[in-house]
């Protein structure tokens, strides 16, 4: 069942999502947490990292695991997702960085590297709450349209609109943004035990109706949310509005 919850700003997202996330470190030191890059987690980054502060959470067992990272890009270079969750989770809040895991972009072992991170995620236990953006193409992770819903971590080709949006990232050159990555599948994010889908602005109007209201379909990945037992939507109203 989706579980839709309309805010006033991302702000209040981050709220209900630092209250869960929370309340579940204090009944599991050790959970694991399912991290996500880009810019709609980043007010609930910020207000974890403030209840963390103010309650004086311990974090020093919880664990985590990326959705994604580019193919073939330098783990320090800033825009590397292991750089990127440093600066935005790891850091603010105080993870112990040894526990926080980041899908392996080396090519050279990339065959691999999508199996043995289903199995790490398995081994840990599962994603006890995983934090989701959505693409305007209904993407999730780096599950570009067309995706198989029960596919496990791999190697994925990023399409034209993916690296002509990611550019800004890249001074701007669609020519240093990568063309690979390696992300979680759909199938790897269904086995999270609980999904939060954070989506804000009219851009990601229609991704959001077809996600909560659409027929289940690989052409827009987040539709397989309605597949899952416990997920939760949470958006502003001009993301909602098409609903
Ligand atoms: C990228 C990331 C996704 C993210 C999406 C939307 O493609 N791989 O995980 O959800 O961008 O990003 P934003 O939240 O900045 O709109």
């Amino acid at each position: 069942m989706t579980e839709v919850i309309i805010v006033k700003n991302q702000d209040e997202a981050g709220k209900i999502y630092a209250q869960r996330v929370a309340r579940l470190i204090e009944q599991k030191p050790d959970c694991v947490l399912g991290l996500a890059t880009g810019s709609s987690p980043l007010a609930a980054y910020h207000q974890l990292a403030a209840l963390v502060k103010a309650e004086s959470i311990d974090v020093s067992q919880v664990r985590g695991f990326a959705l994604d990272e580019y193919a073939g890009l330098d783990p320090q270079h800033p825009q590397s997702y292991k750089s990127t969750i440093n600066r935005t989770v790891v850091e603010p809040l105080g993870l112990d960085p040894d526990k926080i895991h980041v899908p392996n972009g080396d090519l050279s072992t990339i065959k691999d590297a999508g199996t043995m991170y289903d199995e790490a995620i398995e081994a840990a236990g599962g994603i006890d709450i995983q934090i989701l953006g959505i693409g305007t193409d209904g993407h999730i992770g780096f599950n570009e349209p067309g995706s198989s819903l029960a596919s496990g971590t791999r190697i994925k080709t990023l399409t034209e609109q993916t690296r002509i949006d990611n550019a800004r990232f890249f001074d701007d050159d669609i020519n240093q943004v990568p063309t690979h990555c390696i992300t979680q599948g759909i199938g790897t994010i269904l086995k999270a035990r609980h999904l939060v889908l954070l989506a804000f602005g009219s851009g990601k109007a229609e991704a959001i109706a077809e996600t909560v209201e659409g027929g289940i379909s690989s052409f827009c990945p987040a539709s397989a949310l309605q597949l899952h037992r416990r997920a939760t939507v949470i958006v502003d109203e001009a993301a909602a509005s098409r609903l």
